[in-house]
């Protein structure tokens, strides 16, 4: 039996879906937990209980710590389906398109990573940025160096996180010292798996970088590791930007579309996310829907890039699954806040707005089904890994004027999604532990 010391009750409002809540300014029947008092009663790292404060209190032991959030709002942690770590520092950097920054910026920086002490520092800070975002779990870009994998892992695991990371993939077009070579990079991939895919709550990515920077030998290989352990995730980016796909065509000219490039070397599964997916056919989204994969939908990095308005409603059409993503850093911001605010706007241009219900889902319950996580995290409820945000919702002066005007719960989490950002996250939970509180130190 555990004793009072290790569980503890965070007491205040709470909300977390429990399905997909529509399109529709109300959500779904049934698609919403709401509760104005609530109780999330943590033990060992997972959530035993959730519910109404006064139903949980009798069945508390004697002495449990009970954590007073009554003026706040609780959430699942956030999620980020696609992110390279390993351009923190290259965030802002100015007024290119794909190819040029990649070549300009990304690749230079990501030469870097060679060295283990670098990959360290800034995996450290990002994932200090990501808590204190509130996001608790995201599907991680590495560079082609093991190092990165090994530092990336080495932070997430030390600080008790779910993660997604993998080795990046790319045997042409790139600089010397970014380029792997083909079966080389492959038994450092094989290794890295076996070090780290299952080790407490991290998770291994295949991650060929992008059709362009492979040969296919590359990704035939790629797609053979994928088909001997069918649990693995697969990153990759797609159809982002109207000169890489005119590159991809003449790289593989064999191949009918960008997407059956990867389709032919088996890359295309359950488990698989495409980055961007903007300039896309209705037929190559039904094929994406058919394979169960999924789509992370970047907007920052988008608007950033200038590659093009995704069309959210169109990928519903096909029934494909979008997730959100910050795509850091061509993404500008890692705040899931941020990220819907940008994805809010992208579909006011393409006359499909997104509602706060759709937008929080997606940042939680939505993602974590769309990358299979949902028996682990994503919402609040008995069983689940104990990761949580709890948001302020008045934590500017200017917020806190703005929610004195609302007057539903819809108004009060669409002003979060629009002026909410860092500020506005109170603390983080991850299993079961505070690993952000703001304008308090933790280290
Ligand atoms: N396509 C291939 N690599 C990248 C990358 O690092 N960022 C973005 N946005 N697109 C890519
Ligand atoms: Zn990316």
């Amino acid at each position: 039996m555990l004793d009072a010391r290790d569980q503890r009750v965070l007491r205040g409002p709470l909300l977390s879906f429990n399905s997909d809540p529509g399109e529709g300014d109300r959500p779904a029947p049934g698609s919403v937990l709401q509760l104005d008092d609530g109780a999330v009663w943590l033990e060992a790292g997972q959530i035993r209980a959730v519910g109404d404060y006064r139903e949980i209190a009798p069945q508390l032991p004697p002495g449990i710590e009970v954590i007073d959030y009554t003026d706040k709002l609780m959430m699942p942690g956030f999620i980020d389906s696609h992110v390279h770590f390993v351009q923190l520092d290259i965030m802002a950097s100015y007024g290119r398109q794909l190819l040029d920054w990649l070549n300009e910026y990304t690749f230079p920086e990501e030469c870097r990573f060679a060295e283990r002490a670098h990959a360290e520092d800034v995996a450290d800070a990002f994932l200090d940025e990501q808590l204190r975002v509130g996001t608790t779990t995201a599907q991680v870009f590495c560079t082609s160096h093991p190092n990165s994998v090994e530092a990336f892992f080495t932070a997430a695991h030390q600080r008790g996180l779910r993660m997604l990371a993998g080795k990046v993939h790319m045997d042409r077009n790139a600089p010397a010292a970014l380029v792997d070579d083909t079966y080389g990079g492959i038994r450092d991939a094989e290794r890295l798996i076996g070090d780290w895919h299952g080790k407490g709550r991290l998770g291994y990515a295949l991650t060929p970088r992008f059709a362009p920077t492979s040969t296919g030998e590359q990704l035939d290989a790629v797609g053979g590791m994928l088909r001997n352990a069918p649990d693995l995730h697969v990153q990759t980016h797609l159809s982002e930007n109207q000169g890489e796909i005119a590159w991809v065509a003449e790289l593989f000219p064999e191949s009918r579309d960008y997407l059956d490039v990867y389709e032919r070397y088996g890359l295309v599964g359950p488990r698989s996310t495409f980055a961007h997916g903007i300039h896309l056919t209705q037929d190559m989204r039904q094929r994406l829907a058919d394979a169960g994969a999924n789509i992370a939908f970047c907007p920052t990095s988008n608007l950033y890039l200038g590659s093009g308005l995704f069309d959210r409603l169109a990928c519903r059409e096909a029934n494909l699954n979008v997730t959100l993503a910050s795509d850091i850093g061509a993404g500008t911001d890692l705040s899931g806040f941020a990220t819907l605010k940008a994805a809010y706007q992208v579909g006011q241009l393409l006359d499909q707005p997104l509602t706060a219900w759709q937008g929080f889902y997606r940042l939680t319950l939505g993602n974590a089904r769309a990358l299979h996580l949902d028996k682990h995290i994503g919402s609040l409820r008995a069983g689940n890994e104990a990761d949580l945000v709890v948001l302020d919702p008045r934590a500017t002066p200017l917020l806190a004027r703005r929610q004195a005007r609302t007057q539903t719960l819809a108004e009060q989490l669409f002003a979060l999604m629009i002026l909410g950002d860092d500020r506005s996250v109170y603390a983080t939970w991850a299993g079961g532990r505070c690993v952000h509180q703001r304008d308090v130190s933790l280290s």
